[in-house]
């Protein structure tokens, strides 16, 4: 049997669905993914150096160029057909997501209930007393290798990225929302992500342990392939808008 119609009877047969989304989601707006050998992020630079917590506390101003950099590519792209397609499936079904990225790709292309395992670009906050910082942080037009983060106007510490690096723990209402629902969900629907970092990795198992169905939405094999129910070797801006489309269809 081909894979969409398998892909679609299980989108049909569901009313309560999480989306569990990672960095090939947004591939298709233009931002890079982390692994992917040629144009991933980390092929670039050193995942060490620039997302983690002890060479922030070493050298943080490289890591402050680098993610107000990203947060202005981030700024200058668009949802693609993807995000918008997920936020359309919530007309027509109850639809929540989980996601990896630290972009606001998901809440721009519609989708009003977006759970961020991993933080987000543009949620400053002070690195001292954790208070959020709302002033200007002056977004670099271009790559620059160092900056300096501004000062928390309560009290004088840094100001970082509201972003979880290596080393540090998920923020845990997040982490208990997407528990809750991947145990509430009738399908889980994985995303452009390869399975590898934990442990936001490990949440579509809870479904699948309840045995509730898996879908994945990726162009290669991942780490989670082994745990989908189906898996359709396609895009984020193809394969979603195909399954909505689909869905609209049929409802009439
Ligand atoms: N549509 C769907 N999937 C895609 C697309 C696309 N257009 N393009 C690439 N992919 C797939 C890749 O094949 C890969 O399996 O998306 C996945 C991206 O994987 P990673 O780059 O590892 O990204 P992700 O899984 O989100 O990384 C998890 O690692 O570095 C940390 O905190 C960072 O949240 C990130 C986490």
């Amino acid at each position: 049997m081909d894979v969409f119609p398998q892909a679609f009877d299980l989108a049909r047969a569901a009313r309560r669905i999480e989306v569990f989304t990672g960095a090939g989601m947004s591939a298709e707006s233009g931002l890079h993914t982390f692994r992917d050998a040629q144009t991933g992020l980390w092929s670039k630079v050193d995942p060490i150096a620039m997302a983690s917590i002890d060479s922030w506390e070493r050298d943080p101003e490289p890591m402050w160029a680098w993610y107000l950099w990203r947060a202005q590519r981030c700024r200058a792209v668009e949802p693609n057909a993807g995000h918008r397609a997920i936020a359309e499936w919530a007309d027509v079904a109850e639809v929540s997501v989980t996601t990896q990225n630290i972009d606001d790709l998901h809440e721009r292309g519609g989708s009003a209930d977006v759970t961020h395992l991993h933080g987000s670009l543009f949620d400053f906050r002070c690195s001292h007393c954790s208070r959020p910082f709302n002033g200007e942080v002056g977004y670099p037009a271009e790559p620059i290798v160092r900056l300096t983060p501004p000062n928390c106007e309560f009290c004088g510490g840094l100001i970082r990225p509201g972003v979880v690096w290596f080393g540090e723990m998920l923020p845990q209402r997040a982490w208990r929302d997407a528990e809750g629902r991947m145990q509430s969900a009738d399908l889980v629907v994985i995303v452009g992500t390869s399975g590898v970092v934990q442990p936001a990795a490990s949440l579509p198992l809870i479904a699948r342990e309840m045995g509730t169905p898996v879908l994945e939405i990726s162009p290669q094999e991942t780490e989670l392939t082994r745990y989908a129910d189906v898996s359709w070797r396609t895009t984020a801006a193809f394969g979603l808008p195909e399954l909505v489309t689909g869905l609209q269809l049929d409802r009439g």
